[in-house]
């Protein structure tokens, strides 16, 4: 089973931005824990970050004839602003779960709205890092794996 993991604008900073709200590991510590996290389900783990729009709905075009079974994807600010990335999501239909580090019902009132939840199969926020393995886990177990 191949799972697409996308990270959208900023999250190339993590470890170093706003470490109060969004913790001191680097991304590459999620990618690399969630690797072997997703060997032990039996699953390979592509991953990809963009702080651009038009390269994660690439991403997300490519994941489609590229073989991926879902997608676990935190799309940081374009979660509260891209219909493209929703309809990119909607337009592959694979199985996509939406992460993400904070709580964003607990922060501002313009992270309060997801374009991306809709289309996903559900939502993980407000863990951190340990999202994104609960998130692997949901994925799998959608995909009939033993996540
Ligand atoms: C985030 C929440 C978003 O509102 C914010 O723009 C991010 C990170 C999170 O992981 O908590 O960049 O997606």
């Amino acid at each position: 089973m191949k799972i697409l993991l996308l990270n959208g604008p900023n999250l190339n900073l993590l470890g170093q931005r706003e470490p109060g709200v969004y913790g001191r590991e680097t991304l590459a510590d999620i990618e690399k824990n969630l690797t072997k996290v997703a060997a032990r389900s039996g699953c390979e783990l592509e991953c990809f970050q963009s702080n651009h729009e038009g390269a994660l709905v690439d991403r997300i075009h490519q994941a489609f004839s590229g073989g991926v079974n879902g997608i676990l994807i935190n799309p940081g600010a374009f979660t509260h602003s891209s219909i493209a990335l929703r309809d990119a999501v909607a337009g592959v239909a694979l199985p996509t779960v939406e992460i993400h580090l904070s709580n964003v019902h607990a922060r501002e009132e313009f992270r309060q709205h997801s374009y991306i939840a809709p289309v996903a199969i559900g939502q993980i926020l407000g863990f951190g890092p340990l999202g994104y393995e609960l998130g692997l886990k949901a994925l799998v177990h959608h995909l009939g794996g033993a996540g």
